[in-house]
């Protein structure tokens, strides 16, 4: 009788784990469906991460509006959108999302032009690598400005019409330093904590309104982020890491899932996990981080 019931035990667990991950994609899937047609905004969509979501997006029929700084650069990923994707609808609002006045108007342009959003993604972000005390304050606060100010400043521009509809995404481009805070990037990883406390709260706040909230944390990706950084002494450009593509692709699965925060990658997710037993002994490793990173 014991032994009968170990069996049927052993049996319903990855059963159960097993239709639980088909449902998952059957759910994802329908989901999918939606995105024909829908609006999404993404930030720092001229290079990078931003680009890819807007690729991927585009290939499911969304209407996208593109932001960042460079106009020309927008109006560039804007063209190969529209050239590659037949019947593409997007447009490029130049934004600086560090100005609280661009975030409005980037609402007030979608608004105009596609009468709806369904989703922001606060994609836009910068990096600075250095030691904490060789960051001068001004670089820490345009880091916030940027990272942790852009993302206010466009959530609290689209809240009202979301609100008002009870319903929309937000997702949330957040890092893995916004879970573990890393040296030599302690600008950087304060606005991403500060980002993950946005998105883990206002998912909560949200939750009457129907309004979605997804934080995603990649690690390394290949894109321009270090050779853009405000500092110049990183000695590497981002050639290590995971591909744009597969961040945006997991972005948007995270998002049609609703999961509430998505750690990319197996090893990441380790990390994360180990953490919890083992800091003082991820501080030593990590301790040498900068001095591999930086020139001298
Ligand atoms: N690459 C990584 O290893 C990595 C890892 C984890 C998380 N992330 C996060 O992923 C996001 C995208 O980064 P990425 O790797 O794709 O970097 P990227 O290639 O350097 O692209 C950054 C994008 O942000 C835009 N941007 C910068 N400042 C802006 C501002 N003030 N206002 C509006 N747009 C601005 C840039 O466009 P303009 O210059 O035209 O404004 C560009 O489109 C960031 O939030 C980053 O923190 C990246």
């Amino acid at each position: 009788m014991k032994k009968n019931k170990l069996i049927i035990f052993s049996y319903a667990i990855p059963l159960f784990i097993i239709s639980r991950k088909i449902y998952k994609l059957l759910k994802r899937e329908s989901e999918r469906n939606k995105l024909k047609d829908s609006v999404v905004i993404i930030t720092g969509a001229s290079e990078g991460i931003g680009k890819e979501l807007a690729i991927e997006f585009a290939k499911q029929g969304s209407k996208i509006v593109l932001a960042s700084r460079s106009i020309d650069k927008l109006q560039k990923v804007e063209n190969q959108l529209k050239e590659k994707y037949v019947n593409c609808e997007a447009i490029s609002v130049p934004t600086d999302v560090s100005r609280k006045e661009d975030c409005i108007n980037l609402i007030e342009t979608t608004l105009e032009k596609f009468n709806k959003i369904d989703i922001l993604i606060n994609n836009a972000g910068i990096v600075t690598y250095d030691y904490f005390y060789n960051t001068s304050d001004e670089e820490i606060k345009k880091i916030m400005d940027v990272n942790y100010w852009g993302v206010i400043h466009c959530t609290k521009a689209v809240l009202p019409y979301m609100m008002k509809n009870k319903k929309g995404r937000i997702v949330n481009i957040s890092s893995f330093v916004g879970k573990r805070a890393m040296p030599g990037m302690l600008a950087y990883s304060s606005s991403k904590f500060a980002i993950q406390a946005i998105g883990e709260g206002l998912r909560a706040e949200l939750r009457k309104y129907g309004i979605k909230v997804t934080t995603i944390c990649p690690t390394a990706t290949k894109t321009e982020l270090l050779s853009n950084a405000l500092s110049k002494r990183v000695k590497f450009s981002q050639n290590i890491g995971m591909s744009a593509n597969r961040v945006a692709k997991e972005t948007i699965n995270a998002m049609l899932e609703n999961k509430r925060e998505h750690i990319i990658g197996i090893p990441e997710k380790i990390f994360l996990f180990t953490n919890n037993f083992f800091a003082s002994f991820y501080d030593f490793v990590l301790s040498f981080a900068p001095k591999f990173m930086l020139k001298d």
